[in-house]
């Protein structure tokens, strides 16, 4: 691994997978273990600050794993492994909070829209805002720099956390003499926002999800719930105002991609019989992961082996780093 990038992203474990957050962030980062090296782990501790509830943490947890192992992650490539198994990250956070600005979590996106929030609303401006949340980005930043990455994919709305891992990073190599490489957001091609069940973007907020691999029987009361407009069989219909075919095309090879298209355009297409496509379509494509990811979460020992192992060899990275970051903080 030497003198190749050092790739790493983190997870964050607060819902079930669902098909947007797969074809989103997880099969990018699935499509991106078979050639790269990459530490990815899953953000239990960022999952923290908005989720109480230990059982809840743990379970999305295993789910994640349990899906980007059976859904073909290079496991060869990869170091897949829990964030709070690390102690080191503990340990560098706190070290890191103290050449981190309060100016600079100030600003980062997510505190700012809870205090506009507030704001509007006429609350205290830090209303409902924990400690967790508001120093995020110093954990963020430490994941990053314990591991000594380069690249750190992530969507859109993580950018400005990696750009503050690389502020937090100047500062110390400002400090303390070079210590940490400042590492590069990479931003993953846009596939646009998979729609939801109801039309608007499929997020868990707006409990318009199909999790990626649920029973086929869910799978299938879930497509046929997808709503739509009220044209007739007959009528021609727009595939590219289409939830269904939007779907339909992040899991369909071309040729069957454009058929369905014309399909829609010819007219004498019903959306029941589309969503029919669509749901026979999502179900060949999973059925065999969906078997592996059933035993797996029956058989969570199997998760924790590999999380284990994972650890165990992110341990080893980890401990340099913060060996090195104690020495020249302490002596
Ligand atoms: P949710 O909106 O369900 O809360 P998250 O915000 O936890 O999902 O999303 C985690 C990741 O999944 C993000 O990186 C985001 O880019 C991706 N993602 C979530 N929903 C969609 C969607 N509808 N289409 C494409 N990507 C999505
Ligand atoms: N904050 C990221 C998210 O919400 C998850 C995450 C935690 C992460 N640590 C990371 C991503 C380190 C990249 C690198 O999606």
């Amino acid at each position: 691994m030497t003198d190749e990038k050092i790739v790493l992203t983190g997870i964050k474990p607060t819902g079930t997978p669902h098909i947007g957050n797969y074809i989103g962030a997880l099969r990018p980062l699935i499509d991106m273990s078979q050639n790269h090296k990459t530490f990815m782990f899953i953000a239990d501790l960022h999952a923290l600050n908005s989720i109480h509830d230990a059982k809840e943490i743990k379970q999305h947890t295993y789910e994640i794993a349990a899906l980007m192992i059976t859904m073909g992650l290079n496991l060869e490539n990869t170091i897949l492994f829990r964030q709070s198994d690390i102690n080191e990250i503990y340990q560098l956070t706190e070290f890191l909070m103290n050449v981190t600005p309060k100016g600079l979590m100030n600003r980062a996106h997510s505190y700012k829209a809870m205090i506009e929030k507030n704001t509007e609303t006429g609350v205290d401006i830090d209303s409902g805002v924990n400690m967790g949340l508001y120093t995020y980005p110093v954990l963020m930043a430490a994941d990053i720099l314990l591991y000594n990455s380069d690249i750190v994919p992530v969507g859109k709305d993580q950018k400005q956390h990696v750009e503050f891992a690389r502020d937090i990073a100047g500062y110390f190599n400002n400090i303390y003499g070079e210590t940490f490489k400042l590492p590069e957001p990479i931003i993953g091609e846009d596939c646009g926002l998979i729609p939801g069940l109801d039309g608007r973007k499929m997020s868990k907020s707006y409990d318009n999800t199909i999790p990626l691999l649920c029973p086929s029987n869910e799978l299938k009361k879930k497509v046929m719930r997808i709503i739509t407009d009220s044209k007739t069989p007959e009528e021609s219909k727009n595939p590219d105002e289409s939830t269904i075919f939007q779907m339909y095309s992040h899991f369909a090879s071309a040729d069957e991609i454009a058929a369905l298209r014309k399909r829609f355009l010819d007219g004498g297409m019903g959306y029941g019989e589309a969503k029919t496509i669509l749901f026979e379509k999502i179900d060949s494509v999973l059925s065999e992961p969906r078997k592996r990811y059933e035993y797996l979460m029956t058989n969570p020992s199997e998760i924790d082996a590999i999380l284990n192992q994972g650890a165990e060899r992110a341990r080893v990275v980890a401990a340099r780093t913060l060996t090195k970051v104690k020495k020249k903080m302490l002596g």
